[in-house]
């Protein structure tokens, strides 16, 4: 028997800054330790560094989703309100479906943390076979996102046909109601 080939996971920093060089991109790096943390499944990454422009965005969210073959597309910055933050838009523009439960758990679970939950628009969609979800610039949120919605990821990649993740159980419990 062949082993599964690895899922594939985009992980996109969207920053005009980290992407001009002008900072060290942290957001996609904590991306990366969190799901080298928590998935037991073989996975591979595909990252991408890229600015704040919305025809961009929505590019490499359809080259994740549609060439490069990713299962699920994590994003980090550009939800918030300021002139340039169009990340929740670019990725409504490609998406197939809404899936406003995520960004509804993630600011009520970071409203915990910071009063400024409440300025991030972070959503997530599905395209085709894949899932996209946005995540705040702050590398901080990344794992308080991720933590409040992860549970409910491997059943919805189940559920579009997409990969199907497996995790370690002392950090992360994936939910599969049973049939
Ligand atoms: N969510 C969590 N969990 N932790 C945070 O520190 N920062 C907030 C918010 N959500 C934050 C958070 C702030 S200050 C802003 S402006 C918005 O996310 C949008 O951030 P972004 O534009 O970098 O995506």
């Amino acid at each position: 028997m062949t082993a599964p080939s690895p899922a594939r996971i985009g992980i996109v920093t969207v920053s005009d800054r980290a992407s001009r060089g002008e900072y060290e991109d942290r957001g996609g790096p904590a991306i990366h330790a969190y799901l080298a943390e928590v998935l037991t499944s073989p996975w591979e990454a595909v990252s991408r560094v890229i600015p704040d422009e919305q025809a961009t965005i929505e590019a490499t969210l359809i080259e994740l989703c549609d060439h490069a073959g990713c299962s699920l597309v994590i994003t980090t910055g550009g939800t918030g309100p300021a002139r340039r933050d169009v990340t929740p838009e670019a990725t409504e523009a490609v998406a197939e479906k809404l899936m406003p439960g995520f960004g509804e758990l993630m600011r009520q679970v970071s409203l915990q943390k910071v009063p400024t939950a409440i300025l991030s628009r972070q959503t997530a969609v599905i395209r085709g076979r894949t899932l996209i979800v946005n995540l705040p610039g702050q590398p901080k949120a990344i794992r308080e996102c991720l933590d409040a919605v992860f549970p409910a990821i491997p059943y919805c990649l189940d559920l579009i046909e997409a990969a199907y993740l497996t995790t370690d159980e002392s950090k992360i419990v994936a939910f599969r109601p049973k049939k």
